[in-house]
């Protein structure tokens, strides 16, 4: 890919004439990587075909993955939504803004490869300042997947932002670290149903909560060769190194086949060892720490050379959900129970 002159942007909640420049940028056609609360985004005008086409390229991402579209809130939806059904409205209006992506019929003048073709047009209001400032300022709809190249796990620091993008785009903010660290959940609705086609921060708990018993709740199966969200059929969220989900973290850990490898180690347990040999730890707080880390900890444990990383299975609740999805993913599901 040729290489762009990518401008950083590092005080945009202090400074005056960073809002205005950057979403300058957007509407010209430009790409702004920015921060939101779950990961960082790649983002361009979903109202300039051409603007989105730069977003796949720059990714590497196959034309048939269509993009998240962000909005400032619900007055500008029917921009790019063509009708919204009475469930939406009432999960945007508990969840937004924040980590909640659902899929609607899109509106005719939203480009077809915003949505790669598909009749629909997966929507989200997110809650991050700077996302915010960037959607308000701008005016616009803003299409953004993931700041990764395509295939790898998505950013949820400035520093890994710019590992993925620098040179691709033509800005990219600092926002510090992303408060989720797992990309938003999404979901499609009908009158009596909701489908997990991502699980994400807003869980399935919390989904059935807000609408009560009467509407079912299904979790998309993963399988690859029927997938409900066209993301699903991609290998997602992977490091170099070979990754192990482990419902016993310090068996497998200590396991002989393990012994002679630089190995990385993602756990909850408080009594796991101390590291000896080539032995990598890191250790997390508590769930939503696991979330928040699990990313940036792949690509660390990636640079020290790990050649295996396992990971700590948890329990399939809450954002617990969340976690085991992509981990799943991330090890092209291989297992050590
Ligand atoms: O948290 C997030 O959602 C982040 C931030 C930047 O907002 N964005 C993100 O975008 O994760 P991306 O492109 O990496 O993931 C979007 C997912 C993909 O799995 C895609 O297939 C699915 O949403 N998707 C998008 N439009 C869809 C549609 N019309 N129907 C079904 N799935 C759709
Ligand atoms: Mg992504």
């Amino acid at each position: 890919m040729h290489r762009i002159n990518t401008k950083i942007f590092r005080n945009i909640l202090q400074d005056h004439s960073e809002p205005l420049e950057t979403s300058e940028i957007l509407k010209t056609g430009g790409l702004v990587v920015f921060p939101t609360e779950t990961v960082y985004g790649l983002g361009a005008n979903a109202l300039d075909s051409s603007a989105v086409d730069k977003i796949f390229k720059a990714k590497g991402r196959p034309g048939d993955n269509p993009l998240i579209v962000h909005l400032y809130d619900l007055t500008q939806i029917s921009t790019v939504v063509s009708h919204i059904p009475q469930v939406a409205l009432k999960l945007f209006e508990t969840f937004s803004p924040g980590p909640l992506t659902i899929v609607l019929p899109k509106s005719k003048n939203l480009p077809g490869n915003v949505t790669a073709g598909l009749p629909t047009v997966a929507v989200r209001v997110p809650s991050h300042p700077i996302a915010r400032l960037l959607l308000k300022e701008s005016g616009l709809p803003i299409a953004a997947p993931s700041a990764n190249r395509s295939g790898r796990p998505s950013p949820t620091t400035f520093a890994m932002a710019l590992e993925e993008m620098d040179g691709r785009v033509d800005a990219i903010i600092d926002g510090g670290d992303s408060e989720v660290g797992l990309e938003s959940t999404v979901i499609s609705v009908s009158e009596k149903e909701i489908r997990i086609l991502r699980p994400g921060a807003v869980t399935e708990e919390m989904l059935k909560t807000a609408v009560g018993p009467e509407m079912i709740i299904t979790a998309a199966a993963q399988d690859k060769s029927r997938p409900a969200s066209p993301g699903m059929k991609y290998t997602h969220y992977k490091p170099k190194a070979e990754v192990y989900l482990c419902r016993d973290i310090q068996s497998a850990a200590f396991d002989s086949r393990f012994s002679h490898l630089t190995l990385g180690i993602l756990t909850l347990d408080k009594t796991f060892p101390m590291a000896h040999g080539s032995m990598q730890i890191i250790e997390f707080s508590d769930l939503d720490d696991y979330a928040k880390g699990l990313y940036k900890a792949m690509i660390e444990l990636d640079r020290g050379g790990c050649a295996v990383i396992l990971a700590q299975a948890v329990e399939e609740k809450g954002i617990g959900r969340a976690i085991m999805n992509r981990l799943t993913r991330a090890s092209g599901g291989k297992e050590i129970k």
